[in-house]
């Protein structure tokens, strides 16, 4: 049996944490949980069956026991840094939410943090263990549409998923806290995507971002165009400021195109005029209960950790490069 501490009982812990630890329950227990908001560490901790000793106000407490196996942080992301670095130095592996951080300079020294430690860390690249796009990754893997060659995740939102209102609702929209907008925060998500699709790393950005609609301090309207090493292509779009939006989810290969019809609920294989209904995964287990199932076989030897890293990094440096695009009006080559 795998033990857990949860740094971060906000939202995504609430809604995709917990019922993941819930579905693995014979094979992990969550021991601790942490929050300077004590209806959130309850909330977590009562759904768990966290004892009331263990539910701590400063995580500091959390990384001092010496039962955990790993850390499962969710918190904002201008607090990635800090309980990463705290958490390796203090010798525990570390499961944490995207991003790996908002900035180069953090993530770098987040690494060096882990690898002097010589403890296991992963991130949650949960999408793509999720029922639809985790069937397409298959799909297309396989060879079923050929070589792809474009990817387009186009979709705008109205608005940011908002934090628990007993923290700050609106951290997400606040350059301090947040670290950037739609294209960090959800485009983060399609980034990887793409990226496993081609199997081919991004080697060109441009982007266009701006804050048109929404009184947000980080762009609420993202939209970035890569080219990979392979020469195939992506372009996203992600807004946080849409009154209405028609989504366009398809990636195109030599010999057939994957239609997510219906946004992301369905799959379409096309051949010419002929149309397939591939059934995506089933829903359980779920995405999430599936990256913890991942990083407990790694920790156990079995496999290799669910998202490394590097990979994290350079999730992280398409954004920023994106970014850096929309200020200078050029491609950043990485
Ligand atoms: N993988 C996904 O699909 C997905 C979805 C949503 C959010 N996320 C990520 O999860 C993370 C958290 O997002 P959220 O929406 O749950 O935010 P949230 O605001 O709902 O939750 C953050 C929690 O952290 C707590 N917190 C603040 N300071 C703390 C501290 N010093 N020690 C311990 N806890 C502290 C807050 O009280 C709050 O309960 C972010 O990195 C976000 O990008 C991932």
């Amino acid at each position: 049996m795998k033990r857990v501490g949860i740094i971060g009982c906000g939202r995504i812990a609430e809604q995709g944490h917990v019922p993941g630890y819930v579905e693995l329950a014979d094979r992990i227990t969550v021991a601790a949980a942490a929050d300077p908001a004590a209806a959130r560490r309850d909330l977590v901790g009562e759904r768990l069956g966290v004892p009331q000793a263990a539910r701590y106000a400063d995580y500091a407490d959390l990384l001092a026991r010496d039962d955990l196996d790993y850390v499962d942080i969710c918190l904002p992301h201008h607090l990635h840094h800090a309980a990463t670095i705290a958490a390796a130095r203090a010798g525990h592996n570390i499961l944490l939410e995207k991003p790996l951080a908002a900035r180069e300079d953090e993530a770098l020294e987040m690494i060096a943090a882990v690898e002097q430690a010589g403890v296991t860390f992963s991130l949650i690249h949960n999408y793509a263990r999720q029922a639809v796009p985790g069937r397409v990754l298959e799909l297309v893997h396989a060879g079923a549409i050929g070589t792809p060659y474009l990817v387009r995740f186009e979709g705008l939102g109205s608005y940011h998923y908002e934090g628990t209102a007993d923290y700050d609702p609106g951290w997400r929209a606040k350059a301090a806290r947040g670290g950037g907008g739609a294209l960090l925060d959800n485009g983060y998500h399609s980034i990887y995507l793409a990226r496993y699709l081609l199997q081919s790393e991004v080697r060109e950005v441009f982007g266009a971002v701006g804050t048109f609609a929404r009184d947000f301090e980080v762009e609420d309207t993202a939209l970035a165009l890569f080219r990979h090493e392979n020469g195939a292509i992506t372009s996203i779009q992600n807004g946080w400021g849409a009154d209405r939006s028609m989504p366009a989810r398809e990636i195109q290969g030599s010999q057939g195109s994957i239609l997510l019809a219906g946004g992301e609920s369905s799959i379409e294989l096309w051949q010419g005029d002929q149309c397939e209904r591939p059934a995506p995964w089933a829903p359980a287990p779920g995405a999430f209960t599936r990256v913890f199932s991942a990083f407990c076989d790694a920790l156990d030897g079995n496999g290799p950790v669910p998202t490394t890293a590097a990979d994290g990094l350079m999730n992280l440096r398409i954004i920023l490069a994106a970014y850096e695009a929309s200020r200078t009006g050029s491609v950043v080559k990485l």
